[in-house]
């Protein structure tokens, strides 16, 4: 029999989890953060503002304990989303694919109520029942309705337990089901009329979704649940150092959880993926001569992220461990060529035009021809 963790039971054995909740992953700088924090908490939040804000952002505490940064961007993007939390008005994390708003909600929902865990996932097929509540059959039968036969969503517990909800993807559920939320975002209530109830929102309750630009249009917000969300677009990296050092960090963390070797030597290859990326997004070459056209694929910060974690473990397990030009050329291919006629033309003209000619780069380039047939 598989061994289940009971939800409720407190944090697994951290080492045997493939990926960790960030409230187990970070515990030690949430702890040393909630020790520190002298200012005032909004009610059940587990940190003040302020102290979420580093949490996030990163910082040096008085006492020396060096919190990492999570997100990489405008502190002042963090300060809106933050507060915001600490209103009564929800919060829309929107952005194009790739600019971590899920990473950002989770580590928020983390760092203010202690417990990412609470999360409807948004699909085309996301019932009512997974924002409001469902029933156990067996129970249901054998009793009738009762607190005891219904079983609460995500959204329901974080109301009652005045913590915070987490839903993703929130423009792909369709909008009957999202007009569920404009009660329970504006009135604070979620009635059950088969009880003859109403759960009442606990202070400390909030809730914090995710949207994807790309999906725009597809179940666009009404207008009525639109004005009950503050909105927060995260853009992508700035500059290419940012974009660098996004990735240089997250490929670090991720190697780390998979026993990769880690990439001191790689930073080279980290940097040409960027600058690919950034220029066929951009449709421009960095120095901003050449105009290039642009793929379909996203060519996201996120992409980036896997295509050097992909080579490091090429080059972990079939090469000398040191991070090359040839680990990372196939990974390059497949984010670029997303579509097998289009882009590959995209492609290699890119690659003809401008990594041929740039200096430094025939490495790269023979690696890129040798995979591009
Ligand atoms: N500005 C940033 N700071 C820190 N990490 C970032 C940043 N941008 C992207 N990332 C990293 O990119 C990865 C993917 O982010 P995430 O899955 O949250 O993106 P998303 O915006 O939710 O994308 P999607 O729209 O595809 O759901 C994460 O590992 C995250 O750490
Ligand atoms: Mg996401």
């Amino acid at each position: 029999m598989p061994a289940f963790v009971d939800r409720t039971s407190g944090a697994p054995e951290p080492r045997q989890v493939l990926r960790p909740h960030a409230e187990h992953a970070f515990a030690a700088e949430l702890a040393a953060l909630a020790a520190q924090d002298d200012r005032p908490r909004p009610a059940r939040w587990k940190l003040s503002p302020w102290a979420v804000a580093t949490y996030l952002l990163g910082g040096t505490l008085p006492d020396g304990t060096v919190i990492t940064p999570k997100y990489v961007g405008p502190r002042r993007i963090v300060e809106v989303a933050v507060t915001t939390l600490a209103t009564d008005r929800a919060l829309l994390l929107l952005g194009v694919p790739g600019t971590a708003k899920t990473w950002v909600s989770e580590h928020l929902a983390a760092a203010v109520s202690g417990d990412s865990t609470l999360l409807v996932q948004g699909t085309a097929g996301t019932p009512e029942e997974a924002i409001r509540y469902g029933w156990n059959y067996a129970e249901l039968l054998a009793h009738g309705p009762s607190r005891d036969a219904l079983v609460p969503s995500p959204v329901l517990r974080a109301m009652a337990e005045g913590t915070t909800v987490r839903v993703e993807e929130l423009t792909r559920i369709p909008a009957d089901v999202q007009d569920t939320l404009i009660t329970i975002l504006s009135e604070k209530t979620l009635p059950i009329p088969e009880l003859g109830q109403e759960v009442q929102a606990v202070r400390g309750f909030n809730l914090i979704a995710t949207a994807n630009d790309r999906d725009r249009g597809v179940n666009d917000l009404s207008s009525a649940l639109r004005r009950r969300f503050n909105t927060v677009v995260l853009p992508l990296p700035e500059t290419a150092e940012a974009e660098v050092d996004i990735v240089t960090r997250r490929v670090d963390q991720i190697g780390r959880s998979l026993d990769l070797p880690s990439a001191p030597e790689g930073t080279d290859e980290i940097r040409r993926v960027v600058t690919v990326f950034r220029e066929l997004r951009d449709g421009l070459t960095s120095d901003g001569r050449t105009k290039v056209k642009s793929p379909s694929g996203t060519l996201s910060t996120a992409e980036a992220i896997s295509v050097v974690t992909g080579g490091l473990a090429l080059s972990a397990h079939f090469g000398d461990g040191v991070l090359r030009p040839d680990d990372i050329a196939a990974g390059v291919l497949g984010a670029v060529v997303r579509d097998p006629a289009a882009d590959r033309v995209v492609w290699q003209e890119y690659l003809e035009t401008v990594v041929r000619e740039r200096e430094g780069w025939q490495d790269f380039y023979r690696a890129c021809r040798e995979v591009t047939v």
